[in-house]
């Protein structure tokens, strides 16, 4: 097989220098080339700035920082590629630049070097079409932060070498990356899945479902994520967002990749993300990743005078939530039978009720009885009861999805209305949800937001819609991984190692469908099919292949 000591890097902006010190640190020699001085300067400021900080966190010596500084070689001369026996393009999205670029490589390197692009949206194939020899041009896909996130995607065209595909392979290997290895496809592995759920989120968005804030901290709380699609996508760069999500939608014609307005206009006025200084964020100065407040930064609301807190209902849920109000210093009446009035006039005090019985359960046989009785017990008199008995100020709100309008319209104080979804916790802490309805007023959301808080948990405020915010987004995004199985791109390892390691999950979507239980992710599939999210509808479609597995109780993982 070619060994591989010698590798150059051509473009040195973020991404090439990262790629620069991945293979430094790896122990290969690296020439990097920039078209200017000024350039060639920036690119070495990027990768002493980033070795700089791993010796300030401890976690490299100044001697290890020399040594891997000292493999590399930086120039503004292609020439001096000409020992390189791989090099790695991370020149700018322009397919005539990338061929002009491979065209002088023909001239400059041996003919066994391999040629790598690490384009994100441009086809491997119609790069390879402009060189000589496109036996050995492959995709060599690296993600941002290039040094953390270990997945390197080996994008292989109808032409390329088995033996070049090893080669790079077993290189990504030794300097401790993951590769896998998939076909030229728009968006690859990890940029089409993540693309699709960009676009719903930005839909989110434009629609006034969520503020940027509480779409963050939904996926990133609510759902474990490292980073929320808007600090995500001020990471990656706006522009480039909106040119691989065109590229993604011309492959796909799906209306779950359709282009976002939103997207567009950001770009045309300039808001790039980070690399500009704003985008949904505005950052400290151009480059950086310190947030600092504007117009849309939420103002911290005055404190309310909220003490006494009513929870209706029997269940662990019900329990926990007494206890954890109990806990945020609250007086807690519990009121464990709302069929029973004397009882219901025990909240007569309180200024917030909570509705916490257990949720309508499936309705197997042996449920319905239990089910009936949720609903009669949930149902018209009890909402209206609630309304007569609790103070005029008071606030109800139901843990039964879906219900802030018909709860609002019950009790007849829709302004005081809203629905509560407690979420699981998961590695970055708890979630729940305030849906509102078009009628619930912002003291009321505020003083929930406050009650979570002291409760231990994030808030996440936006309309009362299927889903919310985490399921609306989480379950079609885990429901594409499925689709894309289906669809014969990339088994189930390889899917779940991009995500976990190129978009850093704390697991792969099909890990995360075994956690959650195939079922549950199909029954919330269906769920927002069904019901009104304002999403794209084939993006809420369950996948066939996910039907399957439930009817055959099979996992996606063994
Ligand atoms: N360069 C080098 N190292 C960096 C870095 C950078 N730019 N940013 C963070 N790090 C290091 C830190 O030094 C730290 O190292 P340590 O563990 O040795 O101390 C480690 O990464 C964790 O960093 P922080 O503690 O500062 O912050 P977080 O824990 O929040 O991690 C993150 C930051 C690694 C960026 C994490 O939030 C993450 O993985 N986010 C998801 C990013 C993502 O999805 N990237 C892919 C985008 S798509 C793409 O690139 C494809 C392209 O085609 C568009």
């Amino acid at each position: 097989m070619r060994e591989i000591g010698t590798v150059g890097v051509i473009g040195l902006g973020t991404m090439g220098a990262g790629i620069v010190e991945v293979f430094a640190r790896g122990g290969l020699r690296v020439v990097g080339v920039e078209t200017t001085q000024e350039l060639a300067d920036r690119g070495r400021a990027i990768l002493q700035a980033s070795t700089d900080r791993a010796v300030k966190k401890g976690r490299l010596d100044e001697d290890g920082q020399a040594e891997i500084l000292g493999r590399v070689t930086i120039t503004t001369r292609m020439a001096d590629l000409a020992d390189a026996d791989l090099v790695v393009e991370a020149v700018p999205e322009i397919l005539d630049l990338k061929h002009r670029v491979f065209g002088q490589l023909d001239d400059i390197v041996g003919e066994d070097a391999v040629l790598a692009s690490n384009t994100s949206s441009l086809s491997i194939t119609s790069i390879a079409a402009g060189t000589r020899h496109p036996a050995r041009v492959v995709g060599m896909h690296f993600f941002n932060p290039a040094p953390v996130l270990k997945l390197v995607e080996v994008i292989t065209t109808l032409r390329t070498d088995e033996d070049v595909t090893a080669a790079v392979v077993a290189l990504a290997g030794r300097i401790g990356k993951k590769p896998v290895v998939v076909g030229d496809r728009a968006g690859f592995v990890a940029n089409y899945l993540l693309f699709g759920y960009f676009v719903s989120a930005l839909k989110m968005l434009e629609q006034g479902h969520v503020s940027r804030e509480d779409l963050d901290t939904a996926m990133r709380v609510g759902a474990g994520l490292p980073m929320g699609p808007c600090t995500l996508m001020d990471l990656v760069g706006l522009d480039v967002c909106h040119h691989i999500g065109e590229v993604i939608y011309a492959h796909s014609r799906s209306p779950m990749h359709a282009p976002s307005t939103l997207l567009e206009r950001m770009v045309t006025a300039g808001l790039l993300g980070r690399k500009s200084g704003r985008g949904f964020y505005t950052y400290a100065a151009p480059g950086s990743g310190q947030v600092v407040e504007d117009e849309q930064t939420p103002s911290t609301a005055a404190a309310t005078d909220l003490s006494a807190v009513g929870v209706v209902g029997t269940g662990e849920l019900a329990d926990e939530l007494v206890s954890r109000l109990q806990d945020g210093g609250y007086a807690v009446t519990r009121v464990e039978d709302p069929a029973d009035r004397a009882e219901l006039a025990r909240l007569a005090d309180v200024g917030l009720v909570v509705e916490a019985q257990a949720p309508a359960p499936p309705p197997g046989e042996e449920e319905l009885a239990d089910a009936q009785a949720w609903v009669e017990a949930t149902g018209e008199d009890l909402w209206e009861a609630l309304g007569e008995v609790v103070g005029p100020g008071a606030v109800l709100t139901t843990v039964n999805p879906e219900a802030a309008v018909a709860v609002g319209a019950l009790s007849g104080r829709p302004e005081q209305v809203a629905v509560l979804q407690v979420h699981a916790p998961t590695g970055n802490g708890q979630v729940v949800e305030i849906g509102r309805s078009s009628a619930t007023d912002d003291a009321t959301v505020a003083l929930l937001r406050e009650v979570v808080t002291r409760i231990g948990a994030e808030p996440v405020v936006c309309r009362d819609r299927s889903g919310m915010v985490v399921d609306a987004l989480l379950v079609p995004h885990l429901n594409d991984a499925v689709r894309m199985l289906d669809e014969g791109y990339a088994g189930v390892a390889d899917i779940d190692t991009a995500l976990q390691h190129g978009l850093g999950y704390p697991t792969g979507p099909f890990a995360m469908i075994d956690q959650i239980g195939a079922d549950e992710v199909l029954a919330v599939c269906e769920e927002l099919s069904a019901g009104g999210t304002g999403l794209p509808a084939d993006a809420l479609r369950p996948s066939p292949l996910l039907l399957e597995h439930v009817l055959l109780d099979r996992p996606f993982t063994s």
